[in-house]
């Protein structure tokens, strides 16, 4: 398929977009310090927060933020479990999600549940962390997947 071009350049701190690739939905969501702060910590959290699954991240996303320049997360809209698209929960709120919800995407099919840098939690169903397509800055405002 052909590469999407995404003008990333008015999604406010917090906020997130949907874009469309090879037919799927691309989320792109712009972190704030705090959002990126939060990351570290959620380590014991998560299934796999090594990103050990090479096929769910190029290289260069192969970090904490899982993402070229820390503030923008650029994520395949896909539930890792069966597909379905999970939803953007930026806030952090306590149940029902739970008690070290920090925000993310939450997938309302069947729970699962994943941090925003698309890491799944320990408890939900899905096994892998969201996909991070390749992808690469054309300018700053400008991404291109694919
Ligand atoms: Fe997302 Fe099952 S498809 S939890």
């Amino acid at each position: 398929g052909a590469p999407a071009k995404i003008d990333i350049s008015k999604i406010e701190p917090g906020a997130m977009l949907t874009a469309e690739w090879r037919g799927k939905p691309v989320y792109v969501a712009r972190r704030t310090p705090e959002m990126l702060a939060n990351l570290d910590g959620l380590a014991d959290k998560l299934k796999d927060p090594a990103n050990s699954v090479k096929t769910q991240q190029p290289a260069y996303a192969d970090n904490v933020t899982r993402s070229r320049e820390p503030e923008v997360m650029v994520v395949l809209g896909v539930c890792t479990h069966l597909g379905c698209a999970p939803k953007y929960h930026p806030e952090v709120k306590p149940e029902p999600f739970d008690e070290n919800w920090k925000g993310g995407w939450f997938c309302p099919c069947h729970g699962s549940r994943f941090d925003l840098s698309g890491r799944v939690f320990k408890g939900s169903p899905a096994a892998i962390n969201l996909e991070v397509p390749p992808y690469m800055y054309e300018s700053d405002g400008v991404i291109v997947v694919g």
